[in-house]
């Protein structure tokens, strides 16, 4: 039998693509791509719609009039972070709005993460991915997670934005519980406690740093926000805050799960492993194709700004639509042999950052970083060994492992 035609994982037929147990399940690609196969476009009875086809996904996010609100500028039901209560309708991130407000806050905060802006951090990302990597290679051993994926990008976002490498730690645990507010509506209220609670935690924390930032201006990336201006306009404090917090929520537990899952589809793809060895120069497109095959974040949702038809079914203006990164990146109409980890794929356009209006902000900072990370891995050994079976997954609402055990033999 078809694997693909095999059941599907019940929580797919489930209401909330959102709940964590699907971004830990071992292979949700199954389940999905039955999906893909037998309802591409597909109307829940909660009244929403999920589409799983790649040409689908991205005309919604870059053709169609549509956003992350309704037209009337109200969170709608079923978006993501929307419709669960007053926190959510008035949150201020760049994520949870759309132009012409959209437009502002992120002009005011790009600047930073232009490719030139990024490239400039790449000697020292690469620094400190050489001395976490020292003692795995001595050792043969590593656990890709606890020593080389969670403290790369934490560190690197602490002194990108200029907030105190000890205090990681802490706001580790903040982001982790508090990114689930885009879970919105779907929270019960003890988890919905738990948001509010660590929140609160990195509000109170940020609002220190900002003011202390403010005494005595450096270049870093809090800094840079302050200072931003562009055409005598300004973030104000709830604005700076909110960014702050947001770009460490949106950028930190994102590419942790990154580096561990491309760990992880090389250690159990020695083919792979042998090709970007012969082959460094392929380290940028092995990144790529480590996004499209399996990266940290499943879904996104829009909201229609005008009814559209998808196989000659309407969804009318202001119904929220689930996209399916994951299914668009496998869609085997759009990529060849989408299952096959293929560290040559080119042109590989997938849809792991988003895209149109909201695509990632962070996507240059992810890449390079993970460049880094996987490069250092992979051509510093002649063999990294899994010495796992199955993934133990982490309590993010990504798709992050919490461990990684691997064996490796330095070069
Ligand atoms: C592997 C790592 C990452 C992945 C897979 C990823 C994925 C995404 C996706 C899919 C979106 C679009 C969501 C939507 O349209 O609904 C997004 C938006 C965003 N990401 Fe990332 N991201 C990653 C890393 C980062 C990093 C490192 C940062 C910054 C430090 C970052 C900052 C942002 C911001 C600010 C937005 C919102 C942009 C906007 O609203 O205009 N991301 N990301």
């Amino acid at each position: 039998m078809d694997p693909h035609l095999a059941e599907p994982e019940p929580s797919w037929q489930g209401e909330d693509p959102t709940r964590p147990d699907v971004a830990q399940a071992e292979d949700p690609f199954p389940g999905l791509r039955r999906m893909w196969t037998i309802a591409p476009v597909n109307h829940t009875p909660a009244g929403l719609w999920r589409l799983y086809r790649h040409r689908d996904v991205i005309r919604v996010l870059r053709e169609l009039p549509a956003g992350v609100r309704r037209r009337d500028g109200t969170r709608a039901p079923g978006a993501m972070g929307g419709g669960g209560g007053a926190q959510e309708e008035g949150g201020t991130f760049m994520l949870q709005q759309d132009p012409p407000n959209h437009t502002r806050l992120r002009k005011l905060v790009s600047k930073a993460f232009t490719p030139r802006a990024i490239e400039r951090w790449r000697p020292r990302t690469r620094e400190i991915t050489t001395e976490l990597l020292e003692p795995a290679f001595e050792a043969g051993r590593i656990d890709v997670m606890e020593e080389l994926a969670l403290p790369l990008p934490s560190q690197l976002i602490c002194e990108m934005l200029g907030v105190p490498v000890a205090d990681r730690k802490l706001f580790t645990d903040w982001t982790t519980r508090g990114i689930h507010i885009l879970r919105g509506q779907f929270l019960s209220p003890e988890e919905r406690a738990d948001v509010v609670d660590a929140i609160d935690h990195l509000a109170g924390y940020f609002t220190e740093l900002i003011a202390e930032r403010r005494g005595s201006l450096t270049d870093d990336l809090l800094s840079s926000m302050i200072r931003a201006e562009e055409e005598g306009d300004r973030l104000t404090q709830e604005e700076l805050l909110v960014q702050s917090i947001g770009l460490l929520a949106a950028g930190f537990e994102t590419t942790v799960g990154l580096i561990g899952l491309g760990a992880k589809n090389f250690a159990r793809c020695p083919e792979a492993q042998a090709e970007l060895r012969g082959e460094p120069g392929l380290i940028a497109s092995a990144v790529e194709e480590c996004l499209r095959f399996e990266g940290p974040i499943g879904m996104t949702t829009r909201v229609l700004h005008a009814d559209a038809e998808f196989d000659g079914r309407v969804i009318p203006a202001d119904t929220t639509v689930w996209l399916s990164l994951w299914s668009a990146n496998r869609d085997p109409e759009f990529f060849d042999e989408p299952d096959r980890f293929d560290v040559r794929r080119d042109p590989n356009p997938h849809l792991a950052f988003g895209g149109g209006t909201h695509l990632c902000l962070g996507a240059h900072l992810a890449r390079m970083e993970t460049q880094e990370a996987l490069g250092a891995l992979v051509l510093g050994s002649t063999a990294l060994e899994p010495e796992f079976e199955t993934v133990e997954w982490g309590p993010s609402l990504f798709r992050v492992p919490a461990t990684l055990p691997m064996r490796l033999r330095p070069s």
